[in-house]
C-alpha cells in the first residue's frame, strides 16, 4: 500500500496505478525505446504545456523497462536542463551516469567526456534532457547527437527549443519522433484526481466525491500539478475535500507551486522576472535593457526570451499586446 505523502506528491513518478490517460502516449514512447527489428528510435521529442505527464512518462518508462523481463541490457540516465543549463555541465551529468567509469568532476574536459561517451558499449543508452527548452548552450544537442546515445529530448514549445538554433543541428534535430501532451481537459484531470483521492481518503462518499474532483477540475487550465498540489493540501489540512476547495485550497496550490519554482529559478531568470515585476508592462526590448545593467555575463536576446516563455508557463509572468511585441507584466500572488 503506498503512503498518502507518496500519492500526493507530485514530484514523484506515480504508481503505474495511478497513471490515468497518456496510456497511448506511453505505449508510444515504450515502442519506439524498446530495441526491436530496428535500433532504438535515435531522437524522440516528448512536448506539451506544463503539468502534462511529460516528465512522469520520461521517468515512468524507464521503470516499467527496467522490470520488463524482455528488455536487454540497457542504460538510462536523466538530466533537467533547468538546474544544468551548461554545455560541460550536461555531458558531465550524462557520463556520470551512463559510463560506468568513474569521472573527476573538475578535471575532465569537454573533448574527453564526449570521448567516454563515443565508446559504444554495445548495449542501448538513452538520455533524457527535460526541460531542453531551457538549453543556455544548444552544442551540447550536437555532442550528444554524434555519439551512440539515444536521445529523449522533453520541451514545453519546440519554438523556444529551436530558436537560435545553428540551421545545420536545427535539420539533424527536425527528424525525430513526437508525443504530443495537450492540456488535460477537465474531465482527464478529474480522472487522475479522483485515483489519488480513492488511494488516499477510501471510497468517494463523505470525504470527496466526483463532482469536488471536477470542480477543482475547472479551475486548472489542464494542468495535473495544479490539480494534485490543491488534494494534497486540502488533505493534510482538512482530511478531506471540504466544499470550498477551490476558494480556499486551490489559491494556495498555485501559490505555493509558484514559490517552488521561483526557488529553482537560476539567477539569470530571477533576474528577469525581477525586471518585469518592478518596470511590467514592459517589452522584451525593454527587459533586456534592464537585464543587461544588472548581471555581468548577459544572456543573448534569444535566450532572455526562452526565460520569459517559462517564467509564463509557470504563472510568473503574463503577456498582453500583440504577439510579435508582447508587453511582460508579473502575476500577483493570490493568497498573501
Ligand atoms: N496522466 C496522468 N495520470 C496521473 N498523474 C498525472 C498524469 N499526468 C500528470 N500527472 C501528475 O501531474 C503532475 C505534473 O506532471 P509532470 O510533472 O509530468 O508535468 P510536465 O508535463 O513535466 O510539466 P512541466 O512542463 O511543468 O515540467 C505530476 O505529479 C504527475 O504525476
Ligand atoms: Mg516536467
Amino acid at each position: 500500500m503506498l503512503s498518502s505523502r507518496h500519492v500526493l506528491d507530485e514530484e514523484r513518478v506515480p504508481d503505474e496505478d495511478l497513471v490515468v490517460h497518456r496510456r497511448d502516449e506511453l505505449d508510444r514512447l515504450m515502442a519506439a525505446l524498446r530495441p526491436g527489428d530496428t535500433w532504438p528510435t535515435d531522437l524522440m521529442y516528448l512536448i506539451g504545456p506544463t503539468g502534462t505527464g511529460k516528465t512522469m512518462l520520461s521517468k515512468l518508462a524507464f521503470d516499467l523497462l527496467e522490470q520488463d523481463g524482455e528488455m536487454p541490457e540497457f542504460e538510462s540516465a536523466y538530466v533537467n536542463c533547468w538546474r544544468h543549463d551548461e554545455r560541460r555541465d550536461i555531458l558531465l551529468q550524462t557520463v556520470d551516469q551512463l559510463c560506468r567509469a568513474p569521472v573527476h568532476e573538475s578535471s575532465t574536459g569537454r573533448s574527453e567526456l564526449i570521448s567516454h561517451l563515443e565508446n559504444d558499449p554495445g548495449y542501448p543508452q538513452y538520455l533524457v534532457l527535460d526541460e531542453v527548452d531551457q538549453l543556455h548552450d544548444k552544442d551540447v544537442l550536437y555532442d550528444l547527437h554524434s555519439v551512440p546515445v539515444n536521445l529523449i529530448l522533453v520541451a514545453n514549445r519546440e519554438e523556444d527549443l529551436f530558436a537560435g538554433m545553428a540551421d545545420r543541428l536545427k535539420s539533424r534535430l527536425s527528424v525525430g519522433r513526437r508525443i504530443e501532451c495537450g492540456a488535460y481537459a477537465d474531465r482527464e484531470i478529474a480522472a487522475i484526481l479522483s485515483k489519488r483521492a480513492e488511494y488516499v481518503l477510501g471510497r468517494a462518499g463523505s470525504r470527496w466525491d466526483e463532482r469536488d474532483m471536477m470542480h477543482i477540475a475547472e479551475h486548472c487550465d489542464g494542468d495535473a500539478r495544479v490539480g494534485v498540489r490543491t488534494l494534497r493540501i486540502a488533505v493534510e489540512e482538512d482530511g478531506e475535500v471540504p466544499d470550498d476547495v477551490v476558494e480556499r485550497i486551490l489559491p494556495q496550490a498555485r501559490d505555493r507551486l509558484r514559490q517552488k519554482s521561483r526557488d529553482q529559478l537560476t539567477d539569470h531568470q530571477v533576474a528577469v522576472l525581477c525586471v518585469v515585476e518592478e518596470f511590467g508592462p514592459i517589452t522584451t526590448n525593454g527587459v533586456m535593457e534592464q537585464y543587461r545593467d544588472r548581471v555581468d555575463d548577459a544572456r543573448t536576446k534569444r535566450t532572455v526570451q526562452t526565460y520569459l516563455s517559462k517564467l509564463e508557463q509557470y504563472n510568473h509572468v503574463k503577456r498582453s499586446g500583440a504577439e510579435n511585441k508582447p508587453e511582460w507584466s508579473a502575476v500577483e500572488y493570490e493568497t498573501v
